[in-house]
């Protein structure tokens, strides 16, 4: 059984309280608001959510969930559970100003109640951006408290995936859980609590977590938009959008899987672009706009651009490069809307000494207007950079893999780089 404070008892923090108290450990929520400690206190929910009213009630015999306006002495304490709101702020991006406020008071207490050697982990549950917990939540407790990170603090970042009207058990059963850390192991004991709810959350870097959270529920709100833009497109073309989504839903192999989530090159190929475009245009035919599907064309050309600036600052012009396999997916020899073709044109306009090659293609198949750049690798310059789209590029180039680009920020060039993932499927 170990001691364990939350700070901030919305649906979050509630839930988390719940789950540690059921699991046996002697939990203290710290709540400024005297209405919600009060419903808590008496065993009642603050606010509607299935379960919670039959837990709290389980729980509260046992006298392992307790409510206080103050933060207690932090001897003793094991792990402090930040679960404060992180609103938008009117200048953008998230109001820390709750979530600072509380790592101060626990810096304060930190300063002046703890001794050495138990780092206190204090587990940052609010929703943030990506760096915040380095550039700002550690160098903000580490000044309250007056010692760094590691020594009577550890701070962890423990993202939170549930859904309100589902809440308590998104969280007793996440589909996965995270931990990110400053240092690998620095999660060790944190995982070792929250073994005891049944769920072990898996170590990431700090910001992965960080942005873990922001990804799901962009991929959420996205889903959201599409399936409306779908049910729209329906309904101005007389089409049951009921029977639509069931049928589009009936597809896990496409439809709903990982299929073409991973990043790597923009797509291409004869049915995507071009059934958009007709879609879009049909579409405004009817008066209808549907900006997130407008908004996908313009995502696939803005990655292109931003892959040619990556390139550049890579392998800068004049190269020379080489472009191996140009058809939009390797193995299909098509190069309709390749977006490669469209590279390479980029590349030529940009002042690159260019060669291309694709070892399914002949060199007619090539568009005029490239086809005089077509050279076997026998005829490649040798001071070349090979620029791949495949994962047979002569192993004695260097070579840079376009679809690698994405994964890693600051992949070196020209280095020898094999393609870790399958091939782009698209
Ligand atoms: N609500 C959700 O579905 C959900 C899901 C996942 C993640 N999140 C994120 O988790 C965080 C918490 O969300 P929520 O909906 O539980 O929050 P909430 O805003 O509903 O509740 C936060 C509580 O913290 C209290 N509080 C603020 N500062 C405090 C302090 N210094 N000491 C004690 N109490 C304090 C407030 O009075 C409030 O009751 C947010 O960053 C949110 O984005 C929310």
């Amino acid at each position: 059984m170990a001691r364990i404070l939350i700070l901030g008892l919305g649906r979050v923090g509630l839930v988390t309280a719940v789950l540690l108290a059921r699991a046996g450990h002697q939990v203290l929520a710290v709540e400024r608001d005297p209405a919600v400690r009060a419903a808590v206190a008496a065993g009642r929910p603050p606010f509607p959510e299935p379960g919670l009213a039959e837990a709290l009630t389980a729980l509260r015999p046992t006298g392992r969930l307790a409510v206080a306006a103050q933060l207690p002495p932090l001897e003793g304490i094991e792990a402090a559970f930040v679960c404060v709101g992180t609103p938008q702020a009117a200048a953008g991006g998230f109001d820390l100003g709750d979530l600072l406020g509380a790592l101060e008071e626990i810096g304060r207490r930190l300063r002046h109640q703890r001794g050495w050697p138990r780092p206190l982990a204090v587990v940052v549950r609010s929703t943030i951006l990506p760096g915040t917990s380095e550039t700002v939540l550690i160098p903000t407790l580490a000044a309250a408290a007056g010692t760094p990170c590691g020594c009577t603090f550890e701070l962890l970042h423990l993202p939170e995936f549930l859904r309100e009207g589902s809440a308590l058990e998104d969280a007793r059963d996440p589909a996965r859980a995270v931990v990110g850390e400053r240092r690998p192991g620095a999660s060790a004991p944190l995982r070792a609590l929250l073994a005891t709810t049944g769920t072990v959350p898996q170590p990431v870097p700090l910001r992965l977590a960080e942005t873990l959270k922001l990804a799901d529920n962009a991929w959420h709100a996205a889903k959201v938009a599409f399936a409306n833009e779908l049910g729209r497109l329906a309904q101005a073309f007389g089409v049951d959008a009921e029977a639509l989504a069931r049928l589009f839903l009936a597809d896990h192999r496409l439809n709903l899987s990982a299929a073409y989530l991973r990043p790597g090159g923009p797509f291409g190929g004869p049915c995507l672009g071009k059934d958009l475009a007709a879609l879009l245009h049909h579409a405004r035919a009817h008066g209808l706009e549907l900006p997130l599907l407008a908004g996908v064309e313009v995502s696939n050309r803005h990655h292109l651009a931003w892959l040619e600036g990556q390139l550049r600052v890579r392998v800068p012009p004049p190269g020379p490069v080489v472009l191996h396999g140009l058809a939009f997916k390797p193995g299909t020899g098509d190069l309709r809307d390749s977006p490669w073709l469209a590279l390479a044109r980029r590349l030529q306009a940009g002042g690159y000494g260019l060669v291309l090659f694709d070892p399914e293609l002949a060199p007619a198949a090539l568009p005029p207007d490239l086809a005089p750049l077509w050279r076997p690798p026998a005829a490649w310059p040798t001071a070349a950079t090979v620029l791949t789209t495949r994962e047979d590029a002569p192993p004695d180039w260097p070579t840079l893999d376009l679809h690698r680009l994405l994964r890693a920020r600051d992949e070196p060039a020209p280095a020898p780089c094999r393609r870790s993932a399958r091939p782009g499927d698209r």
